[in-house]
């Protein structure tokens, strides 16, 4: 049985100057997603620095083809429960489609998931005008933003699917150019998703906030994956920039330790995972 308080961390607790700090060294940041407090336990045992609960959790948990369905009282209830396995492992919870549709509605959604259910810092996808605005509204009531650019599957009716992004230079000059205006405009950290490992590169270098990659090669500041992924056991299908680090292991804690080394030491993602 779960019991509350008992995680075994006596890890520093990780802060977003912590996270800046290690952009800066050089060493890479392990981002996981997470939707329950079980796992939350798990992956703050295994020394993970960011525990996200996506909004793909539509897809893992409920079961859904794509993030859209996913509510803000839905986010609320996994981020609650995740920030009670967590003690130093930092906390980010999604915006879902629609949440953010208007600065007052985005300062809403960052009041309940922030204010109420313990998140550190809320994530936006997007760059247009009144994703900016939310980002600063956000920022100016010190609720710290994380955006999502590239591959953000809550566009996926305007991308006609969950295409890899930014391959042509204009594109590629468009995702470089938002990053710009996302960190402009007050985000302290960025997912990037989707792209090519040559724009994942030159994103990274471009913008001071660290980047953190999912199918976006690796030379981003740190990566991020869907934990059942890393555990390989999302229904169907696993995504070409994941791996299944539970295949040849024993133990769930086996896996997510692996999964924590090897992106540190740079061993994941391999050129397998990547994209051109
Ligand atoms: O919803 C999610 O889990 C995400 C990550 C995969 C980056 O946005």
């Amino acid at each position: 049985m779960y019991v509350q308080n008992s995680s075994a961390s006596k890890r520093k607790p990780v802060t977003m100057p912590g996270l800046q700090e290690m952009k800066a060294a050089g060493q890479r940041i392990v981002m996981l997603t997470a939707y329950d407090a079980s796992f939350a336990w798990h992956i703050e045992a295994a020394g993970v620095d960011v525990a996200l609960v996506g909004d793909s959790l539509g897809n893992v948990i409920q079961g859904h083809r794509s993030t859209l369905p996913v509510t803000l009282d839905d986010i609320a209830y996994h981020t609650a429960a995740v920030a009670r396995g967590l003690s130093a492992t930092m906390l980010v919870a999604d915006i879902p489609f629609m949440a953010d549709r208007d600065v007052a509605h985005a300062l809403e959604a960052g009041a309940r998931l922030v204010g109420g259910a313990g998140a550190a810092m809320v994530k936006i996808e997007g760059a247009e005008p009144h994703i900016l605005e939310a980002i600063n509204a956000l920022t100016a009531r010190v609720i710290p933003v994380c955006a999502h650019l590239g591959l953000t599957p809550q566009s996926v009716h305007k991308f006609g699917g969950f295409r890899i992004q930014g391959r042509e230079q204009e594109a590629a000059g468009r995702i470089l150019a938002q990053a710009q205006a996302v960190q402009a405009a007050g985000a302290s950290l960025l997912v990037l998703e989707g792209v090519p490992r040559s724009l994942g590169k030159e994103l990274a270098a471009s913008v001071s906030i660290p980047v953190i990659g999912i199918g976006a090669g690796p030379d981003c500041d740190g990566q991020v994956l869907v934990v059942y992924d890393v555990l390989g056991i999302t229904p169907g299908h696993r995504p070409k920039f994941s791996k299944d680090f539970l295949a040849g292991r024993d133990s769930v804690t086996a896996a997510l330790a692996a999964y924590v080394q090897d992106v540190r030491s740079g061993a994941f993602p391999a050129p397998e995972h990547c994209f051109d």
